[in-house]
Order: C-alpha cells, then sequence, then structure tokens
C-alpha cells in the first residue's frame, strides 16, 4: 500500500529494564506486525523512565536496550520510525499546554496514581502528570491507533479526552486516537496468576536464557491435583501459559487437562520446550544487533530526526493555536 493511504500508529514502552512475554503478546508484538499496514511510530519512552530510574548509566543502558529489543522482534526501521522521547523536546513543549487544561481532579482518578498513592508511595509531579506526557507523546503524531495491553487503556482515553478538550478550546487540531487491545493477549499474567509486572517478580523475560525459562516455569504454584485428577484450564497459571506457546501437543494438554491423566511436572516440562523453542531465535536474533551498537545508535540517531519533523509541524500549529506564535 502506497505511505500516503495508510493509517499512522504510534506506540511505545518505558526504558525501565528488559521486556517480558507480557510486554511482547500485549504491546510489542502487535508492534511487529502491523507495521506493514501502518505509517508506524514506536518510541522509548525514556522521560517517563526518569520517573523510577534516577542511575544515569542505567537509563543509558536501557534504552539502547529497548531499541536492540525492537530490532531483535523485527521491527523495520525502514518502516518504522523508532526514536527516543527526549530526542524530540516538542514532548514535554505539548505536555506543559495540556497541563494547562488540565485540573488535579482529573489527573487524581487516574489508576496510575490511585496505585501508587494505595501504595503510600512517595509520588513524584512527573508520576502524577504521567498522562499529560503521554497524551502528548501520541497527539504530536496525529495516530489512528494506539496498540498498548489493557493497563495502558484509560491513559489512551486521557489523551482522547485531552485532545477534545484542545479542539473545544482552540479549534480542530488532534485527531482522536484509539487504542488496539488484543482481547486474548489484553492481560498476560506472570508466574504467579497475577498481571505479569516486574513489580510483582513474576515475569518470563523475553530474551530469557533457557535457564531462566526453567526457573521461573518451575517457579509456577499448582494447587495438589494428583496426575489422574482433571484440572482446571481456566484458573491454572501453567495452563494460561500454553495458551501463549501453544506446541503440537495443545490439544492432547487441554484434552488431560480436563479429564485427566496429565501432572503438572509434565505440563510444565511441555511448556518450558515451547517456550524455549520460541525464545530461541528472538534471543540470537537480539544478540547479534546487541554486537553492533552503532548500528543501534544510527537507527535511533534517524528515527530521531524523522519523528522530530513530524513533531515540529504539529507544534507550530499549536503554537499557532495558543497565541504564542507571533513571527
Ligand atoms: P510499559 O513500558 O509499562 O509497557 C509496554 C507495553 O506492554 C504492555 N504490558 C502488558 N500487556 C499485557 N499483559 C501484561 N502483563 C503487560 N504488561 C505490560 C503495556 O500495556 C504497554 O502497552 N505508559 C506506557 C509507555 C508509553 C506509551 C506512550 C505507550 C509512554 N508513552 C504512548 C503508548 C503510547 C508504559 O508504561 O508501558
Amino acid at each position: 500500500m502506497n505511505n500516503a493511504h495508510k493509517k499512522i500508529l504510534l506506540s511505545g514502552t518505558q526504558a525501565t529494564g528488559r521486556p517480558h512475554i507480557g510486554n511482547y503478546f500485549g504491546a510489542m508484538k502487535q508492534f511487529a506486525d502491523l507495521q506493514n499496514e501502518y505509517l508506524s511510530h514506536i518510541m522509548i519512552a525514556d522521560y517517563h523512565s526518569l520517573n523510577t530510574i534516577r542511575d544515569a548509566g542505567e537509563l543509558s543502558r536501557n534504552i539502547l536496550g529497548v531499541a536492540t529489543d525492537y530490532l531483535a522482534i523485527g521491527l523495520d526501521p525502514e518502516k518504522v520510525v523508532i526514536f527516543q522521547q527526549s530526542a524530540v523536546p516538542e514532548h514535554t513543549e505539548l505536555a506543559w499546554i495540556f497541563n494547562t487544561l488540565t485540573t488535579m481532579p482529573y489527573l487524581m482518578r487516574a489508576h496510575a496514581f490511585k496505585d501508587a498513592e494505595a501504595k503510600g508511595k512517595e509520588i513524584s509531579v512527573g508520576t502524577f502528570d504521567y498522562p499529560m506526557l503521554m497524551a502528548a507523546d501520541i497527539l504530536l503524531y496525529s495516530p489512528d491507533v494506539v496498540p498498548v495491553g489493557q493497563d495502558q487503556k484509560q491513559h489512551v482515553e486521557i489523551s482522547r479526552d485531552t485532545a477534545e478538550k484542545f479542539n473545544h478550546l482552540y479549534g480542530d487540531t488532534f485527531k482522536l486516537p484509539k487504542e488496539i487491545i488484543m482481547d486474548d493477549v489484553k492481560v498476560v499474567p506472570g508466574t504467579d496468576g497475577r498481571k505479569m509486572s516486574k513489580s510483582y517478580g513474576n515475569t518470563i523475560p523475553l530474551f530469557a536464557s533457557d535457564e531462566e525459562i526453567r526457573k521461573a516455569v518451575m517457579s509456577i504454584p499448582t494447587d495438589s491435583k494428583g496426575i489422574d485428577e482433571p484440572k482446571d484450564i481456566e484458573h491454572d497459571n501453567v495452563f494460561a501459559l500454553h495458551k501463549l506457546f501453544p506446541g503440537f501437543e495443545f490439544a492432547e494438554v487441554q484434552e488431560k487437562y480436563m479429564k485427566g491423566g496429565m501432572g503438572y511436572k509434565e505440563s510444565k516440562e511441555i511448556l518450558i520446550k515451547n517456550i524455549s523453542r520460541f525464545i530461541a531465535p528472538l534471543r540470537e536474533a537480539r544478540i547479534k544487533i546487541e554486537s553492533d551498537k552503532e548500528y543501534v545508535l544510527d537507527v535511533l540517531r534517524e528515527g530521531g530526526k524523522k519523528a522530530k519533523k513530524i513533531a515540529e509541524a504539529k507544534m507550530e500549529q499549536v503554537r499557532e493555536r495558543v497565541g504564542v506564535k507571533l513571527y
């Protein structure tokens, strides 16, 4: 399809460490799957990550790491604009303008803020304001779609609200974006059955070694049902992961779960084999890309330039609309 006729996609991930299979199935896989169909902009949200990463060396490594991850899962920098949020200062500039339109009570309803507050965490202004920077990330690029996991749905809704508010006050400026959330992987469960998340320590890293995979799978708690007893495919965490990594024996596993005939040990061994088979080529690809740091930096440099061009044009329009552009 001609690029001019393609719809626009934007998404991103934070640079907070190694991605896990929740990030992959919930969002990153869609980045790769949709790259031919959409004009895609895939960002590394490094300024968002400053809310949690305070070590400069660690943040730099993480940024390079996410860029490497993106390339390893098959994003083609010829098709996809891969860039750092910080390479485009228009993001923080637009976030400021959105700050002036948004009320504190509105942002206090955001799940991420409420969760942090409920945990009694010390909350930075940056964490409170997170959704405004994310709205800027999205709206600068006029995307039609934003592929994310369920936990980001509210943030995309806030972006849409913010666009509507601005459009209402200053005239039609921003396209209203829509999230893409894949129903069957909207919340990928971790090894303990809760949402897979680094903060719960229940992840399977996307580029895990075979040893890490084995350790993670073996740590999944199961009930005490014996081999011959039927098992609960709705609530078993091992089976939930079989659904993400179905090997040729999936139908057999499912049948034996329902009728009895397979113990958790055997089920876990099959799962380990299938996850390892899936991850091995991704891990190999990543090792190759990682060895060429200059290439990865080039991708970021070029992506940053392309993104900046788009954001600059939008920001010119915004400055004009709000009345600060005099010449
Ligand atoms: P982040 O870095 O926390 O996560 C990246 C993506 O992974 C999805 N995800 C999951 N999906 C399914 N199951 C899970 N267990 C799971 N865990 C994580 C997230 O929903 C997300 O899509 N705020 C964003 C980063 C961001 C962004 C943006 C995204 C900043 N600006 C603009 C889209 C558009 C975040 O923290 O994602």
